[in-house]
């Protein structure tokens, strides 16, 4: 079976890239590198010791796209290719419509006109944005989203299923993802943020390594345990098989299908430093600051949907996301470096 992967060479693709290969599966990457480097492809290939065919292409681009779909006959398609700062949409609003909602458009169009109607989402969490409930269940209804980012995975969910309705033979799978933290074991391959990260992992890490001086603390006066924001941090390697049962799933037509990708463990800011100290062995200096706007207190999945209809479940835990975190950002200081 042949994958197409869009934005393969970005974070969770790299790593989706790793386990699909490692499956079996024939892997075509089509990615702008906008946000990526060709080096993670070179790596995908290194750890595998696989090849994979890898288009240096910007998925709006509807002629290459058609071609690249005529010619390599694909069964399914993993769309990842997307722009992804929460703070930046909110200023380049157009930018992330354009290409998130533009971009899956062109794709979806090349897909059917080239008869593959099989695609796997990378949708967030962020879509239930403050939750209902928690833990939250797929059940748990979809929330307004506070910036264009979230809008755009909101608008997309709906975009695919209404291509179902209309046409039975699509069959799509949402994947809402938690926090995806942690890197490949080997150390090769990891996330790699342009300037200063957003997220709270990479921030810590560069901290750890020295980069940066001191991590602020968005927050302690929440409802949680110690007051600091609580989220469901999983292992990107967990998350990248998930999607590899995700093909299992479509290979059955499912129709459309929403799975939550998390632990389903909440751990507080405070916990993930605390974790982050065991890996590198050394004191990670902090400052409580204001809360960040647009941040909820509390979020973790019921992930017992994916396990029973995936059979899929997050294996690892907090000190190994935190460890192969620090393993990557050891080994490549700064980051692929090109
Ligand atoms: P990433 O930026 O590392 O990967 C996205 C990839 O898409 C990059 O390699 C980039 O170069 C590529 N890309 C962007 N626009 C493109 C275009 N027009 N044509 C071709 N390639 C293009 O991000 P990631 O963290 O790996 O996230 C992957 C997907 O998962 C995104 O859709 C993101 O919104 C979603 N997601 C990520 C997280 C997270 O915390 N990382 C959480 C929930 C959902
Ligand atoms: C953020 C996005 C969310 C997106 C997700 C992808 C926002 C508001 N939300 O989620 O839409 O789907 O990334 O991974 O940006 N924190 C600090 N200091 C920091 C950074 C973060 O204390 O320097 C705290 C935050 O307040 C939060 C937790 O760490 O409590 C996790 O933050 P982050 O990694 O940015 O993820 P989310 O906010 O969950």
């Amino acid at each position: 079976m042949k994958i197409l992967v869009t934005g393969g060479a970005g974070y969770i693709g790299s790593h989706t890239c790793v386990e699909l290969l490692n499956a079996g599966y024939e892997v075509v990457i089509v990615d702008n590198l906008y946000n990526a480097s060709k080096k993670a492809v070179d790596r995908i290939k290194e750890i595998t010791g696989k090849n994979l065919t890898f288009y240096e292409e910007d998925i709006l681009n509807a002629p290459k796209m058609n071609e690249i779909f005529a010619k390599e006959k694909v069964d399914c398609v993993i769309h990842f290719a997307g722009l992804k700062a929460v703070g930046e949409s909110v200023s380049k609003p157009l930018e992330y419509y354009q290409n998130n909602i533009s971009g899956t458009l062109v794709l979806c169009d090349a897909m059917r006109k080239n008869g593959c109607k099989n695609i796997i989402f990378s949708s967030s969490a962020t879509v239930y944005g403050e939750p209902a409930f928690v833990p939250i269940t797929e059940e748990c209804p979809k929330g307004t989203p506070t910036n264009p980012y979230g809008w755009t995975k909101h608008m997309i969910e709906q975009i695919l299923t209404d291509f179902h309705t209309a046409d039975n033979d699509w069959n799509v799978i949402l994947l809402r993802y938690f926090n995806p933290i942690g890197a490949h074991k080997s150390g090769l391959i990891g996330e790699d943020p342009k300037g200063i990260p957003n997220n709270l992992l990479p921030y810590v890490a560069q901290v750890a390594i020295g980069k940066l001086q001191c991590l602020g603390v968005f927050g302690d006066d929440y409802d949680t345990p110690d007051g600091t924001g609580v989220r469901d941090y999983i292992h990107v390697v967990d998350l990248a098989t998930g999607h590899v049962k995700a093909i299992d799933k479509i290979k059955e037509n499912p129709g459309v299908k929403i799975y939550n990708l998390g632990t389903g463990n909440g751990y507080s800011v405070l916990d993930v430093v605390k974790a982050f100290e065991k890996a590198c062995g050394h004191a990670i200096p902090y400052e409580i600051k204001e809360r960040r706007p647009g941040d909820i207190a509390t979020c973790y999945s019921d992930a017992s949907l994916a396990k029973k209809e995936l059979g899929w479940e997050a294996q690892y835990g907090i000190d190994e996301m935190c460890a192969d975190s620090w393993r990557w950002q050891t080994m490549n200081p700064d980051g692929y470096n090109d």
